[in-house]
């Protein structure tokens, strides 16, 4: 499917279906969509009304032109209340249409350009939140099937006004590597965890080091990692049959950076809970625990074209939570990088104990900012719901940042306290922490404040616990559908482009 922007009037569009939008409570259309209805002389308004179209969002009306107009079909979407009106709204409208003709499988799209001049929106913003909703409406991951569906042939935005398809133009192509790197990173979470071993998230990085001279890569091995002293690492890898690695991936801009940057990312490639096993429904999805790393990867996929002005720095270490003789066992204990040592209670509590030594690895580069993205906590869900994206931060500037990175990409994120007084919580009687929570309750607080003692307080950091947002278990919005997100990628690159 191709995307594009240009100059014409909707009435006279030749097309499969043409796309226009009416918001909901209104009777007759006006701007673009009225003047398709007065060349249809009426049609589309008797049909609203026969068919009960009230324009909320979600609801779609299809009717066949007959010849009047040069479009074979007119698709109606409703954008619901003007007062609910946002970014959001444009994204989810452009999927919904996406959805609504898919099957038709039409050769030739023309949409109308939802949005713009409602709500302060800009014609760049919102063509940017269409190209990102139709074309993440559109992502399958076909890989193992043996049926390839085709799709839509062309999507053709047009508009009447020439300045909203120059600032168009650049819309798309930030909006096609926005996009790029969120499928990117949905491909890698949605590959079963037999083809995506610790070495196979290795391979990754190095195939992207290859293709971009801005972008380089160390590696270091499971001897590396002895000698350095990666405890919490090698302790989670001892289950399992394939050995763990540390990754560094780091983008250099043409120019010179003032600023570094780490995204650091969890890259469990399976968690089976090791010997303390998950239950069966637990481990059903749990190829998603790399999610961190895979959305670190993914904005790495495309960082060079974005071209931040800043050097930006990509840590994971990708370990497989297996059970069996070898593997980690509670009571152990576990010496990390940072040479504190942690009681192992709860062996399926093996996130935080990679994340440790990879905050402590990310530290020695001196980022002006740290930000790590995991799948950590069932509690987190518990807290917040599937869709919701937990945030805690040491730096109330870098958390707002991000906060405001998400909610103009549309994905949802709240922040969660590091409260001070549960900080005893994890305080072990034979090491210097404990791997869960002495209590029962905030298990994602808890979690955040374990990694807070792998954190200089110099050091501005922010821990986004995705455990929710990374892999819907059922289809979350028409652009999100059941399986892997990509959530993160959309708000890091939207954030590195503001720092
Ligand atoms: N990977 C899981 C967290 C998770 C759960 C991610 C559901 C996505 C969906 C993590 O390693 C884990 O098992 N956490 C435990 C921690 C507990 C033992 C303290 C949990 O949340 O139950
Ligand atoms: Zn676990
Ligand atoms: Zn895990």
């Amino acid at each position: 499917m191709t995307i594009s922007i240009r100059k014409g009037e909707l009435q006279q569009e030749a097309c499969d279906v043409l796309i226009v939008n009416e918001f909901e409570g209104k009777s007759e259309p006006g701007g673009a969509t009225g003047t398709v209805n007065k060349a249809l002389s009426g049609l589309l308004v008797k049909l609203m009304k026969e068919e009960a179209f009230k324009g909320q969002l979600g609801q779609t009306l299809l009717i066949r032109t007959e010849g009047i107009i040069a479009a074979k079909r007119v698709l109606l979407v409703g954008l619901g209340k003007k007062t609910d009106f946002s970014l959001e709204t444009v994204r989810e409208a452009a999927a919904i249409s996406y959805q609504a003709i898919r099957a038709m499988k039409p050769k030739k799209v023309v949409s109308i350009l939802h949005g713009a001049g409602n709500g302060g929106l800009t014609p760049k913003e919102c063509v940017q939140a269409m190209v990102e909703g139709v074309r993440l409406a559109a992502y399958t991951f076909a890989k193992y099937k043996k049926q390839k569906e085709n799709g839509i042939g062309s999507f053709d935005i047009v508009t009447n006004d020439g300045r909203a398809v120059t600032a168009g133009k650049k819309a798309i192509e930030v909006a096609e590597l926005f996009v790029q790197g969120t499928i990117y990173a949905r491909d890698l979470v949605n590959t079963p965890a037999m083809h995506m071993r610790p070495i196979d998230l290795v391979d990754a990085a190095r195939e992207l080091a290859k293709k971009n001279r801005s972008v380089s890569v160390r590696v270091f091995d499971q001897a590396r990692l002895e000698t350095m002293g990666a405890g919490g690492l090698l302790g989670v890898a001892l289950g399992s049959d394939h050995p763990p690695y540390l990754v560094h991936m780091v983008y250099k801009p043409k120019t010179c950076a003032k600023k570094k940057i780490a995204l650091v990312g969890k890259a469990v490639t399976f968690d089976s809970g090791g010997l303390s096993l998950k239950p069966a429904d637990g481990m059903m999805t749990m190829k998603c625990d790399m999610a961190g790393a895979a959305a670190v990867l993914g904005v790495f996929s495309v960082v060079a074209q974005i071209a931040p002005k800043v050097e930006v720095h990509g840590i994971f270490a990708p370990v497989e939570n297996m059970p069996s003789g070898k593997a980690i066992r509670p009571g152990d204990i576990l010496e990390s990088l940072s040479k504190k040592t942690v009681e192992v209670l709860n062996t399926d509590a093996e996130g935080r104990l990679t994340l440790m030594d990879m905050l402590t690895y990310a530290q020695k580069i001196k980022p002006s900012a740290m930000i790590d993205l995991a799948t950590l906590t069932g509690a987190c869900m518990v807290a917040l719901g599937e869709e919701v994206t937990g945030v805690m931060s040491n730096d109330p500037k870098l958390a707002n940042a991000i906060l405001v990175s998400a909610s103009a990409t549309g994905e949802k994120m709240w922040e969660l306290p590091l409260e001070k007084n549960y900080q005893k919580l994890v305080k072990s009687q034979v090491a210097d922490l404990q791997n869960i929570s002495a209590g029962r309750w905030g298990g994602a607080l808890t979690a955040g404040l374990f990694l807070q003692e792998f954190v200089d307080p110099k050091t501005p950091w922010a821990h986004l616990d995705i455990a929710g947002p990374a892999f819907a278990e059922r289809e979350y919005n028409a652009y999100t559908k059941k399986g892997a997100t990509g959530h993160g990628v959309r708000t890091l690159l939207h954030y590195l482009q503001s720092v």
